[in-house]
């Protein structure tokens, strides 16, 4: 079964595993040390006491296992995007398919949004599958900037009640 929670510092030596190898390849490119992890979570914690809050971010859980991260960012007071990464030897299972349903849920009732937007790399095809499955529709490119140069990453956005 698969949960959402919230992140705690016990969670950082979780988040090094789930940043590395084919989940990064067309994310950050980068592996995230146990340093950057404890920060990461911190300023997680920090974004959650905003008021108004901005940013929602959660655990993925398959069962006991911290297996990914999601989350939900408010950019205009209505619109929101959401971002997604899962441990690579966990792909394959719908994990990342319901994380983001839950997340759309909490977006269009909790975070009073109407408007939902992502976007993935155009090498990882997997993740805009995640998006069809959720009820996002491709709308479009948005030029990237990444260390191989200008990519045009593949839109998508959710209105509620589409
Ligand atoms: C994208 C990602 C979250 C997918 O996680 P997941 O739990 O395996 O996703 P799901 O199992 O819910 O769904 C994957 C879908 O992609 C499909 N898929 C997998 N590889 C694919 C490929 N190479 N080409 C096309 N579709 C592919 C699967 O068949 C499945 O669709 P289906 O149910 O219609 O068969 C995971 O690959 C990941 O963490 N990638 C790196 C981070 C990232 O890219 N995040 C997105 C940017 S926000």
């Amino acid at each position: 079964m698969v949960t959402l929670r919230a992140l705690s510092t016990d969670d950082a030596p979780a988040l090094p595993r789930i940043y590395s190898g084919a989940s990064i390849r067309y994310t950050t490119s980068k592996p995230l040390t146990l340093d950057q992890a404890h920060d990461k979570i911190r300023a997680g914690l920090a974004r959650a006491a905003e008021t108004p809050r901005a940013q929602w971010s959660w655990g993925i859980l398959h069962e006991d296992d911290l297996i990914g991260l999601i989350s939900l960012r408010r950019r205009t007071p209505t619109m929101g995007t959401i971002s997604y990464i899962l441990r690579d030897d966990t792909w394959g299972h719908g994990y990342a398919t319901y994380a983001a349903r839950q997340v759309v849920t909490v977006a269009f009732t909790t975070a009073g949004l109407n408007r939902l937007e992502a976007m993935h790399h155009p090498d990882n095809p997997a993740s805009g599958r995640v998006l069809a499955k959720a009820g996002f529709t491709r709308i479009g490119t948005a030029d990237r900037d990444t260390a191989t140069g200008t990519v045009p990453y593949e839109l998508y956005a959710l209105e509620d009640g589409a």
